[in-house]
């Protein structure tokens, strides 16, 4: 049964991802925090829901600027991945991407990363330890080249969005650049676009290769971080009760904010929670805040708003498309594991990955699976 305490432990290691990885980042925010938006001289913090929503549907944003998103996609690439653009082109690359990512999408999907978690969770049926992280990075990569018929095999290309991520952020880290950073950032992109090659000449290498960065490293942060709470919260009934685990799904996502930073800068004068903001201001929208992951624990009997929930995957006309793939994911991963009631082992965080995680999380199983389940 849940109890405080487990929800006091599950939190204290959750938050070791982030003091582990980004300690004068992380002290920073929650320095800041009790404020709505907080201003540090150029650089905007939006930590509150309200705020943060209307940054992203009502301040006009510069889509390529650098040290965003769109502008780190546009920088390593020729641009044209959704990020980086605006009005009809986006409208259209967001149609190209919708078919495989909506409920039809899904159901073709699911039979690849169901069968990558059959394969790899048995191991605890016989008493052994599962390192969650090469589990989550093998269902990214399978999933992805399913989703775009790459050739590349699923590991190289979880390892290839891993490491194009990762050199993406370090060229984009505020200072002075370290000499070397944008060539292992176009280079490690390069390498990506040839596993993703498609034999369709007019799909954009560009978009592929984003929706492969995107997909992995939110799926491998996620994962592993959401099993870590279930196991240290002891939230393995809920999890194996068909009709809670949605709900669960959605605060487990919620309190990981996976994605937990959005990097964006404004691109005319507006003004949140009656902070002005200045065109070329840089806004950094702080998720994790916004959907409460950091005051609110998880509870799949009385969950949050979907209206703060959904805050996690963004807001407006750019939110995740994949958000429905990511529950779906993890909706099987938390069905698959609770059978065995797994404890977590093992725990190393991942310091150099482009978001907050786990290097690797082993569990062992406390229980067999129950006939029949
Ligand atoms: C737990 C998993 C995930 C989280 C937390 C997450 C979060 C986010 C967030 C915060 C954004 C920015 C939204 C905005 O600017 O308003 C975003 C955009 C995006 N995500 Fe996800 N995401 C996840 C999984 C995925 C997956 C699995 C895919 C693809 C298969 C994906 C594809 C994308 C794409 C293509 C965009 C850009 C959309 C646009 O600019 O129009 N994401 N995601």
């Amino acid at each position: 049964m849940t109890t405080a305490s487990g929800l006091r432990a599950a939190r204290r290691r959750d938050r070791r991802v982030y003091t582990r990885s980004h300690p004068a980042l992380f002290a920073l925010l929650a320095v800041t925090r009790r404020r709505a938006v907080a201003r540090l001289g150029g650089v905007v913090l939006v930590h509150d829901g309200d705020a943060y929503r209307n940054a992203l549907t009502r301040v006009p944003l510069d889509r390529a600027a650098p040290g965003t998103t769109g502008g780190a996609v546009r920088e390593l690439s020729v641009g044209g991945a959704l990020f980086d653009q605006e009005g009809t082109g986006h409208r259209s690359a967001r149609r190209a991407v919708a078919d495989g990512l909506g409920p039809a999408g899904l159901e073709r999907l699911r039979p690849v990363w169901r069968e990558v978690l059959a394969r790899r969770l048995a191991p605890l049926g016989a008493g052994r330890t599962v390192d969650l992280v090469p589990v989550a990075r093998e269902l990214a990569g399978a999933t992805v080249r399913a989703l775009l018929d790459a050739p590349g095999t699923p590991e190289r290309i979880a390892e290839a969005a891993a490491r194009a991520a990762a050199a993406a952020v370090r060229d984009h880290l505020p200072g002075p650049r370290r000499p070397g950073t944008a060539r292992a950032a176009a280079v490690a992109t390069a390498r990506l676009e040839a596993l993703l090659s498609s034999a369709a000449p007019d799909e954009g290498p560009a978009l592929r290769a984003m929706l492969a960065v995107a997909a992995v490293n939110t799926t491998v942060a996620a994962l592993p971080r959401a099993a870590a709470w279930c196991a240290d919260a002891a939230l393995w009934d809920q999890a194996a009760d068909d009709r809670l685990r949605p709900s669960l799904v959605g605060e487990l996502l919620r309190v990981t904010a996976p994605s937990p930073l959005l990097p964006r800068v404004a691109a005319a004068d507006a003004e949140l929670d009656g902070c002005p903001v200045r065109a070329g201001d840089r806004l950094i929208l702080v998720a994790r805040h916004a959907a409460r992951a950091h005051v609110d624990p998880p509870d799949a009997r009385r969950p949050a708003p979907p209206a703060v929930s959904r805050l996690v995957f963004g807001a407006g006309p750019h939110a995740c498309p994949g958000a429905r793939l990511a529950r779906a994911q993890l909706d099987d991963v938390l069905a698959a594991l609770a059978p065995y009631r797994p404890v977590v082992v093992r725990a190393r965080v991942d310091r150099h990955g482009a978001l907050p995680g786990w290097r690797s999380l082993s569990v062992r199983a406390t229980r067999a699976p129950q006939e029949g389940r």
